[in-house]
């Protein structure tokens, strides 16, 4: 992992050393906040759009002390700073105590486009918008004491694939269309693009938009190196946390079961949008 891992504490938790970013690093920042606000409108959803101007950290890279206290007020949650990804067990326990990890060094120029691992513009720009919206905050939450509860029972790699299609690349039905409020499709310009954008018939590239199906996701195995195939739109956020809120020990005993499905498989009881 490409983060400085040195000077972590044994939390795994950093200091936001804020004078060692550097007009670059600022720079790069701005681009990216700049590039990403521009493609928003028609399609991330409506809360993204409006924590974010609420917010308005596109001028320099945000300081994790500044937001905090705004955040902890109007949600209950904190930021915590850290090298990069996390051992499981720690990121699901942050997350079951209300505290979202965010990295804190940013990209380099060259990786404008795309990086493998999450920085400070996917976590922060993706993520904490959302953590400003009651209804997502308390759907992390109770994820993350979903998952130390599925980590006990060998079942973590189903949790991890809802994680991936709702809080990473999830879709919300609003009145003027389909929206974005995953953080993977929210901090990615080519991605925003293709997981919002119908498909015309001269266009090639696929991609399905289905329902929200908890087994359905929870069966479907997700890409990391690539845009996804395979989409899922909610509602609202009422029925994502309605759907989630019963105990799931049943559920994954029952997925042992059942197939996992490739990225872009089709299934002939698939709930598809049109
Ligand atoms: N209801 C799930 C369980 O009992 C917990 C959970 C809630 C998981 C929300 C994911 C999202 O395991
Ligand atoms: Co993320």
């Amino acid at each position: 992992m490409r983060g400085k891992y040195q000077n972590v504490n044994a939390n795994f938790f950093v200091e936001q050393d804020y004078a060692s970013y550097t007009p670059e690093h600022h720079d790069v920042w701005r681009r990216l906040y700049s590039r990403q606000l521009e493609l928003l409108p028609n399609r991330a959803c409506s809360a993204f759009i409006e924590s974010l101007r609420q917010l308005d950290f596109g001028a320099a890279i945000p300081k994790f002390s500044d937001v905090n206290p705004k955040l902890k007020a109007q949600t209950g949650w904190e930021l915590v700073a850290v090298p990069g990804l996390l051992p499981d067990e720690l990121f699901f326990t942050l997350l079951s105590q209300r505290r979202f990890p965010v990295t804190v060094w940013i990209r380099e120029p060259h990786e404008f486009d795309y990086i493998v691992e999450p920085d400070i513009f996917h976590d922060f720009f993706g993520h904490v918008p959302m953590l400003f919206d009651q209804h997502l905050a308390d759907y992390v939450h109770a994820y993350g004491q979903g998952a130390l509860k599925a980590l006990k029972l060998g079942s973590l790699g189903y949790l991890a694939r809802l994680y991936w299609y709702t809080i990473e690349f999830g879709l919300i039905v609003e009145p003027e269309g389909l929206r974005a409020y995953g953080a993977g499709i929210l901090s990615s310009p080519g991605e925003l693009v293709h997981a919002t954008t119908p498909i015309l018939s001269s266009d090639a590239s696929c991609r399905q938009w289905l329902f929200f199906d908890l087994v359905r996701m929870m069966q479907t195995r997700y890409q990391i190196d690539r845009y996804q195939s395979t989409y899922f739109a909610i509602e609202s956020f009422e029925q994502l946390i309605a759907k989630t809120a019963p105990d799931f020990s049943l559920l994954y005993l029952a997925l042992e079961r059942l197939p996992a499905l490739a990225p872009d498989a089709h299934e002939p009881s698939d709930q598809i949008l049109s």
